[in-house]
């Protein structure tokens, strides 16, 4: 366990002091959440296309983040904050009602065994929390190199009339100009297809403030973070 002392690094403490992700970057310009980045090369890429715009990338995986920082720095950009922080408990506790532009999530974890399905990122539960912190019209972007993962994952946003399908069918294998991440990249180059699915929040939602599950690790004793 290294300690992150990078300052595009931001532990609990300073966002909580500090009080918004405005005041962190000094603008308001609009928010975008990066979940499960791994090494930070997919934030990288998409941060630096969009300059008018501020990337938060989270992950669980302190070496990733120690990684994430680096690339960061590297890039000299300045539109990126890394927290080490796990997805469903940054949305509840500090992303509020309608916080974010956009939301990627690129090949989560993706628990193969079919008893241990129930603890994938994508549920439900977890598309109620992204429409709650979603701006109207903002944009959820998720991709998976699992055919299982990238077909429910299809067949669960489609059904769901809170969003609008930016494609024509539930998942893609195009993805355009969207940047490849690293396991991305590591499933393309084998040949192996990427299911890509881009939906966008419907206007005019009310959507009730959903209720923190029970049951995650949400949280890292102080001297971890
Ligand atoms: C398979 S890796 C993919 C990394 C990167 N997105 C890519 O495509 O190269 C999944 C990443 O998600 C992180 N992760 C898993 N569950 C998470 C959660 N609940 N909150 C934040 N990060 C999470 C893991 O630590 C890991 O770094």
């Amino acid at each position: 366990m290294t300690l992150i002392t990078s300052p595009v690094f931001i532990p609990e403490a300073q966002l909580k002091k500090a009080g918004s992700f405005a005041a962190l970057f000094g603008n308001d310009n609009p928010l975008c959440l990066e979940i499960g980045c791994g090494i930070g090369d997919f934030v990288v890429q998409i941060a630096e296309l969009h300059p008018e715009r501020n990337y938060i990338a989270i992950d669980i995986f302190n070496q990733g983040c120690r990684q994430t920082c680096s690339r960061i720095e590297e890039s000299g950009l300045r539109n990126i904050r890394m927290m080490r922080i796990e997805a469903r408990y940054l949305l509840h506790h500090y992303l509020g009602k309608d916080s974010l532009q956009a939301i990627y999530i690129n090949c989560p974890d993706p628990w193969p065994k079919k008893r241990h399905r129930k603890r994938r990122l994508l549920n439900k539960d977890f598309l109620n929390l992204v429409l709650y912190c979603l701006q109207p019209g903002g944009v959820f972007n998720f991709s998976t190199d699992f055919v299982d993962y990238g077909e429910s994952a299809g067949e669960l946003l489609a059904a769901d009339c809170r969003f609008i399908n930016r494609h024509c069918t539930p998942y893609t294998h195009e993805l355009g100009d969207y940047p490849i991440s690293k396991y991305m990249r590591r499933f393309l180059d084998l040949g192996q297809p990427i299911y890509f699915c881009s939906y966008s929040k419907r206007e005019g939602l009310q959507i009730e403030p959903p209720k923190l599950q029970k049951g995650f690790r949400l949280r890292w004793p102080k001297e971890e973070v």
